[in-house]
């Protein structure tokens, strides 16, 4: 579908933000600049925005109960350090909203086994041992499918690692549409924009910053206190080589512009800019100033987010708020799917 033929399919939905983070872990630099940073600008240009913590989705890999509770509140409270205001957008967390789960199963069943089987991100999580990865992960683009489906969301801000599964969502709305002869799903569409829509590992720069990378060296949390995030950006690999001129001039040295793109993200500028602001400078002097920028963006957000979580009662509450107000929008929309499905719908009848 070309962009103007997905414009002319949505004319019919009110503009509507869904996205979702994982809450399997902490936060890291790339949530930051790949998701949650670009979620506060859509809030902030008054489109109706919902956020989730997809803690259904946690659970594809086996989750500690405890740490899953405090991971929930913590992203939570991440995204309103970030500054997400829970009286513009929907925050809450997925299993207390049931149609979730619901939209998800009826999705197992227009999803195609072939489609699962391109996603990517399966094969990288499953690793060598499919037979031995749950049945959640693999169904898991579908549950994703229906988290922004039950919204008839219409944009999905998202880094570049969840583009395919937000075109599998496309693929799902389409089937479904046409199965019943109806128009009832708009064509989700991603929106990855911005100087950092992959960052990279600070040790190695041809891999993903990640949650679940083993070496804490590799990521910044939102939770490091500024030593940790100046000493992680002074022992971030790189290469000896002064910056170049241009940007063309980073195109083989992945950790190299890794780095600048994140400045340039930080600081709301683009990587040219900062490649012309450093040109022949050595990362001597570069990344004192990266650590610097860091920290003057992050460390706000890491003291409000301590403050916020010696209250977790009022985050739950913040997330219960949230959960009854997605609910009123998810219930009509899962019904009426019933309903086209040919499930008779009869209760308080
Ligand atoms: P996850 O932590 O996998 O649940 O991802 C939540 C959101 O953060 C998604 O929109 C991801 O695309 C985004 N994200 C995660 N890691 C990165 C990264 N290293 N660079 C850019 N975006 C990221
Ligand atoms: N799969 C996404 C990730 O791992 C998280 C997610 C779940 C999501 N449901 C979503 C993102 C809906 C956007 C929209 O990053």
């Amino acid at each position: 579908m070309t962009a103007p033929e997905t414009q002319a399919a949505n004319a019919a939905f009110k503009p509507r933000i869904f996205s979702g983070i994982q809450p399997s872990g902490g936060l890291t630099l790339g949530n930051y600049l790949g998701a949650l940073k670009r979620f506060v600008e859509k809030q902030d240009e008054g489109i109706e925005t919902v956020y989730c913590l997809v803690d259904l989705h946690a659970i594809t890999v086996w989750q500690d109960p405890d740490k899953l509770r405090h991971a929930t509140r913590e992203a939570a409270a991440g995204f309103l350090a970030a500054g997400i205001d829970p009286a513009r957008s929907i925050l809450f967390n997925q299993s207390q909203v049931s149609a979730h789960a619901e939209l998800g199963w009826i999705f197992n069943c227009i999803a195609r086994l072939g489609w699962m089987n391109r996603m990517t991100q399966f094969k990288d999580k499953a690793g060598k041992n499919a037979e031995a990865a749950s049945l959640g992960l693999y169904a898991y683009p579908s549950l994703m499918a229906a988290d922004i489906l039950l919204y008839h969301a219409t944009m999905v801000p998202v880094g570049e690692d969840q583009k395919q599964h937000v075109e599998l969502t496309r693929d799902i709305a389409a089937k479904f549409n046409h199965d019943y002869g109806v128009e009832f799903f708009p064509m989700p569409e991603p929106v990855i924009e911005g100087a950092a829509t992959r960052v990279m590992s600070l040790r190695d720069g041809t891999k993903k910053m990640s949650k679940s990378d083993p070496s804490d060296a590799s990521r910044i949390n939102l939770t490091d206190d500024a030593d940790a995030i100046a000493q992680k950006i002074r022992k971030a690999r790189t290469d000896p080589e002064p910056l170049p001129e241009t940007v063309a001039g980073l195109a083989d040295r992945p950790e190299a512009k890794n780095l600048v793109n994140i400045y340039a993200a930080l600081a709301g500028t683009s990587p040219d800019a900062v490649v012309a602001e450093f040109a022949g400078q050595g990362f001597g002097a570069f990344k004192p100033a990266l650590a610097d920028l860091a920290v003057s963006v992050l460390t706000p957000i890491s003291t409000e987010m301590t403050r916020l979580m010696a209250d977790p009662a009022e985050i739950d509450r913040v997330l219960g708020g949230g959960a009854d107000r997605a609910a009123a929008i998810a219930a009509p929309i899962l019904d009426r799917t019933l309903e086209i499905m040919g499930m008779i719908r009869s209760r308080g009848a």
